[in-house]
């Protein structure tokens, strides 16, 4: 069946209310507790899967973008054909997790899951994750309008108030903190892979050879043109089959604002007060201490 094909049973009920899984928040409209469940205890990995992991607005469709391009040897026919929510479904969605288990191997899958609510099979498997992760401070503008227009999700209302929701981790998905601190525990693993948005910013060329190599799959020069160009800003925004032209209206209201907003990086710079922008460090500091790590948005 395709994926245009599944009747969504909503009642006017199910917008913009949540259920907390484990404790982590999910819009019903598109999740369910049975899912969940599925995916984390039942969902068999393959050793040939590859996910393209991510925390919500951190470059999700992106890195979705260049996997099916690096996968068809940078000829776009696949991205052209198919909308991206086949070709990477999200599994932890009622839908994606049919498609997930429908597809030919081998299967590319996306989730936004937090590392703990992640299908427990994977960590017997060989199948690689690659995390990409952003500046949370893009993240939270980008998710700040995202849910302005996503459905399923509750009106952000005033920023500051999301911005504090979204500190707390009061938000679908959690904590962007734990997040990351839960899936970049898995860094020493040679099936674990991280980027960030603003290193496919920075050298596209560059991060896609990184990713082509954590594959194990080299492009000659004329594919990695053909990533390159084809998971460009401008020509994902033309592509309706990852511009989310195609999504159905009950889902994304694209009237005010589109899923490929911006695209920059540094947005934040626009959005937030200092007061706001301190108030954000300070708590970054708190989160993040201790973890050896340093991103290309930390301070020198
Ligand atoms: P903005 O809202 O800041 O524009 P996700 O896919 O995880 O939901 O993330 C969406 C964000 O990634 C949006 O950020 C979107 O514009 C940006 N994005 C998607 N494709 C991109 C590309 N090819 N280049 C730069 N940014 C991209």
């Amino acid at each position: 069946k395709s994926q245009e094909s599944v009747k969504v049973k909503a009642s006017p009920r199910m917008f913009k209310e949540y259920f907390q899984y484990k404790g982590i928040s999910f819009p019903r409209l598109i999740y369910s507790e049975q899912g969940l469940r599925e995916v984390e205890n039942e969902f068999q990995v393959q050793d040939d899967d590859v996910f393209n992991v991510t925390y919500q607005k951190s470059g999700t469709v992106w890195m979705l973008e260049i996997l099916s391009l690096i996968h068809s040897n940078g000829d776009p026919s696949w991205c052209r054909t198919v909308p991206n929510w086949d070709r990477g479904p999200w599994y932890e969605t009622v839908l994606g997790l049919q498609k997930a288990r429908s597809n030919q191997a081998p299967r590319l899958i996306s989730s936004h899951l937090p590392v703990q609510l992640f299908a427990k099979s994977f960590f017997q498997s060989k199948a690689k994750v690659l995390y990409t992760l952003r500046n949370p401070k893009d993240v939270f503008v980008s998710l700040y309008h995202f849910a302005q227009i996503f459905r399923p999700y509750k009106e952000p209302g005033q920023l500051d108030q999301f911005l504090q929701q979204f500190l707390e981790g009061d938000v679908p998905f959690g904590s962007w903190f734990d997040h990351v601190k839960g899936w970049m525990g898995l860094r020493d693993q040679e099936n674990f892979f991280w980027i960030t948005y603003e290193e496919l910013q920075q050298d596209l060329r560059g991060s896609v050879e990184r990713i082509c190599q954590f594959l194990g799959k080299p492009l000659e020069a004329r594919a990695l043109d053909g990533v390159v160009e084809n998971a460009s800003f401008q020509a994902m925004k033309q592509n309706k089959m990852c511009n989310f032209s195609l999504a159905p209206g009950f889902l994304l209201d694209q009237t005010q604002s589109s899923f490929l907003r911006k695209g920059i990086a540094g947005d934040w710079k626009n959005q937030l007060t200092a007061a706001q922008s301190e108030n954000f460090d300070r708590i970054y500091r708190e989160q993040m201490q201790g973890l050896d790590l340093s991103f290309p948005w930390d301070e020198p």
